[in-house]
């Protein structure tokens, strides 16, 4: 598909609240939901599969009452089967993990889905898209990481967007989510590249104008 059939695209924003107020979380969601974020995007990280601490599932479930848009849950875990069912019990609609995890990818996948939920991979930008393909066609959601997992604020590693085109070329039913750097120039190259929602952190809470910040990476 051409790049400008993608730049007509309608792309979906999915705040990350690793950015958000931590103190207000609650409002937080609110807040940003009313101002056009079409997923919230949950960050969760164990402090051993990337070195920061952040959600445990209560987190999810005290949130879950102020907005009804999906809560799409990304697990950085090395161990993402042992607190699955907690996230979904507390509100999760799509759960995904990485495939450098310590786990049966495919049995994860399945459970997942037996629990009626979407289900995603997700890769460090030092991992190969190959490594996805005996998975692929079991999921709904890809998640290409375009910074290290484990922090926001980071810049965006460009190179990862050919992990976007080749899923768009050989794999056109898979969702794909792009997560890490993304602000008003780099969403136009993932727009272009075919993603469709972005994951953004600091480009959507970084001023309280977050209408105008999510709206800033539509390119509509
Ligand atoms: C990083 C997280 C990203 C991060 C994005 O490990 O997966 O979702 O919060 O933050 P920004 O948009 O600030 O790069
Ligand atoms: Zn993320």
């Amino acid at each position: 598909m051409s790049s400008t059939k993608h730049a007509s695209q309608h792309i979906q924003i999915a705040p990350s609240i690793l950015s958000a107020n931590f103190a207000i979380l609650g409002e937080e969601v609110a807040t940003v939901a009313k101002a056009g974020a079409d997923w919230i995007h949950i960050d969760v990280m164990d402090g051993h599969f990337v070195p920061n601490l952040t959600f445990g599932a209560s987190i999810v479930r005290s949130i879950r009452p102020y907005t009804k848009i999906p809560f799409d849950v990304h697990l950085m875990m090395t161990h993402p089967e042992t607190l699955v069912d907690d996230f979904i019990d507390a509100g999760a609609d799509h759960i995904t993990f990485h495939i450098e995890a310590d786990c049966n990818t495919l049995a994860l996948i399945n459970y997942i889905k037996s629990r009626d939920k979407k289900v995603g991979l997700s890769l460090r930008p030092s991992t190969d898209i190959a490594t996805l393909e005996p998975f692929l066609e079991h999921i709904d959601l890809v998640l290409i990481m375009t910074v290290e997992p484990g922090f926001g604020g980071q810049a965006f590693m460009e190179n990862q967007l050919e992990k976007v085109t080749y899923l768009v070329k050989n794999y056109p039913h898979i969702h794909i989510i792009v997560d890490g750097g993304i602000n008003p120039e780099t969403s136009k190259k993932c727009k272009q590249a075919g993603a469709h929602t972005l994951v953004a952190g600091s480009a959507v809470f970084k001023t309280p104008q977050y209408a105008e910040n999510i709206q800033s990476l539509r390119h509509e």
